[in-house]
């Protein structure tokens, strides 16, 4: 993906999971050492691992040297398993966390049924498949035995023979669908529904299958279980429709997408920026099968798989461009272009939708909004960081000097005395954690360098809670020069709510032709 972003990229590849083993963290560092004595510009960096805390997480010390070493790095925001909500993977500052979002790409499958109804779902098989052409017996897996969990199709469920020649439906949950597959395979099966059990504003996560499958949501689903109960014949055939473009509405935030807030501290939001991630169509290693099954013989070059790993190197891709067009950024200058010029709205104006909730997403669940590559290019102004900042942001924190040092390569002491402020990281988002018993008086302090044409900026800002106020002064800035750089203050003025409660906002400058934006995120605790 990194490479299909910017094209004439060099890619340098470190080695550091295994098939057996999974990823050491030694392993892990190993690899960031090696890339940074490389001296590469951009690291991207699809795995996680669960320590929430800074110091004792391998890619938040990893990615902290290499951002230090003026190196961007790209993480993914990690997956939820099925519907089962997986905390946030990298939550650090210094790297970007990106979550995952679907193109306007759909793989439409119908499901024809023995009484003529037409359902609609969606499949990565072609139209050429033979399954496609005639009625075949269809059952619901359920059904075939009393062994727990049949209707999952998880294996030992459907005893040999029992359902040759059928097409048979399986519900979501438990084990991957693939492994559905491989069980309806061997128990004779011909082809396979794969039901969802809750309802998606959309069925985004396809994969490849052993044998033909189609993808339906609930509502389809109850139609197929009425269909078959009240059938003693039934009978299904699959019509593949091949790849549709220019659906919409797109980009959805997708199901897996690991969400907000952040485990490691109510000061940060994360993730900071949505990516496609549903449905990549991706080069493909000839050392694996498609459906990572060690009993699928077949071989490919391309391959579509979905996941926020997928997520991440789209904006390596991007942070690649960016470099090469301004050589001179920090890490944190172009994780701020990437975040502030992320879009939000569709272009009708509606917000974002959430393919779960069906309802505008948050910037929980997709930060400063969508990746924008070429707004991304020409920010207009940029919140910018160094390795020392992210330092006081530890202190702040309370991380002691001493855990500090064990990975940071040069002495460092939180200075004595010092009022360290979390809020005051010149991060370019919003994270604003509320008291839930009286009120609670918020000051944030940024700094903005202009990178773009002079120009006078003017603050605007919107919540969507009366619980807070919001104060920016001053309301105008005006730069003269490149590289300029000057200060605002934000204070927020919220009254108590109860425990739990999050709320959202933006704060946006506008001057000339830019737009500046940041997501604000509210949590009362
Ligand atoms: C098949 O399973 C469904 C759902 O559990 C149930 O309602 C139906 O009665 C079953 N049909 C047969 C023939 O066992
Ligand atoms: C499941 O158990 C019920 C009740 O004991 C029985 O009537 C039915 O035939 C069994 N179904 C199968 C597929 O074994
Ligand atoms: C950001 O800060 C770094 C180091 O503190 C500096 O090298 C860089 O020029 C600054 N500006 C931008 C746009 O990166
Ligand atoms: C850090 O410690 C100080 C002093 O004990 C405390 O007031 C502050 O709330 C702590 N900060 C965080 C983010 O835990």
């Amino acid at each position: 993906m990194c490479s299909e972003m910017a094209p004439h990229a060099r890619l340098a590849v470190y080695k550091a999971c295994w098939l057996l083993g999974g990823c050491l963290g030694s392993d892990v560092l190993a690899a960031f050492e090696a890339a940074i004595t490389d001296g590469v510009d951009i690291l991207s960096i699809s795995l996680g691992f669960p320590n929430s805390d800074f110091f004792s997480n391998i890619v938040s010390r990893g990615s902290f040297k290499a951002v230090s070493h003026g190196i961007f790095v790209s993480t993914s925001a990690g997956n939820n398993i099925g519907l089962t909500a997986v905390p946030l993977a990298n939550v650090a500052p210094w790297a970007i966390s990106v979550g995952a979002s679907s193109l306007d790409r759909d793989f439409p499958a119908y499901i024809t049924l023995g009484n003529g109804k037409k359902l609609y779902g969606a499949s990565l098989y072609s139209s050429e498949e033979p399954l496609s052409r005639s009625m075949v017996p269809l059952v619901f897996a359920g059904n075939i035995s009393n062994i727990t969990n049949s209707n999952l199709c998880v294996p030992g469920s459907l005893p040999p023979g029992s359902v040759t020649g059928k097409i048979v439906m399986c519900e979501m949950g438990s084990i991957s669908n693939v492994r559905k597959g491989m069980v309806v395979k061997a128990a004779g099966g011909v082809g396979m529904i794969l039901a969802n059990t809750v309802y998606l504003l959309k069925e985004l996560q396809l994969d490849i299958q052993l044998i033909p499958t189609a993808v339906v949501d609930k509502r389809a689903r109850d139609a197929i279980m009425t269909y078959i109960a009240s059938n003693h014949d039934s009978k299904a055939k699959f019509t593949f429709q091949g790849t549709k473009l220019g659906i919409q509405p797109s980009p959805l935030v997708a199901q897996f997408s690991s969400t907000g807030p952040n485990p490691s501290t109510s000061f940060l939001l994360k993730p900071d920026i949505i990516a496609p991630g549903a449905n990549i169509l991706a080069a493909w290693t000839g050392k694996n099968s498609p459906t990572y099954l060690r009993d699928d013989p077949r071989r490919v070059e391309f391959n579509i798989i979905s996941g926020t790993s997928m997520a991440c190197p789209h904006v390596s891709g991007i942070a690649v461009l960016i470099k090469m067009a301004h050589p001179k950024w920090s890490p944190a200058a172009i994780q701020s272009a990437l975040m502030t010029t992320a879009y939000n709205t569709y272009k009708n104006g509606k917000e974002l939708l959430d393919v779960v909730t069906g309802k505008p997403a948050t910037p929980f669940d997709l930060g400063a909004g969508h990746v924008d590559p070429v707004s991304a290019l020409d920010p207009g102004l940029v919140y910018n960081a160094s390795a020392n900042d992210y330092l006081g942001f530890l202190c702040a924190l309370n991380y002691s000097s001493t855990d500090i040092n064990t990975f940071y390569e040069k002495d460092f002491e939180c200075v004595k005395g010092k009022k360290y402020m979390a809020e005051d990281l010149n991060y370019p988002s919003f994270a604003v954690p509320l008291s839930t018993s009286g009120q609670t008086v918020m000051k944030y302090t940024r700094t903005l360098t202009n990178v773009g044409t002079p120009n006078t900026y003017k603050v605007s800002t919107s919540l969507k809670t009366p619980a807070v106020k919001i104060s920016v002064e001053p309301e105008e800035l005006t730069f003269v020069k490149k590289n300029e750089k000057k200060v605002y203050t934000v204070t927020f003025t919220a009254g108590s709510m109860p425990s739990g409660t999050e709320n959202f906002g933006r704060l946006v400058w506008t001057g000339g032709k830019y737009v500046v934006s940041s997501p604000i995120a509210f949590t009362w605790d």
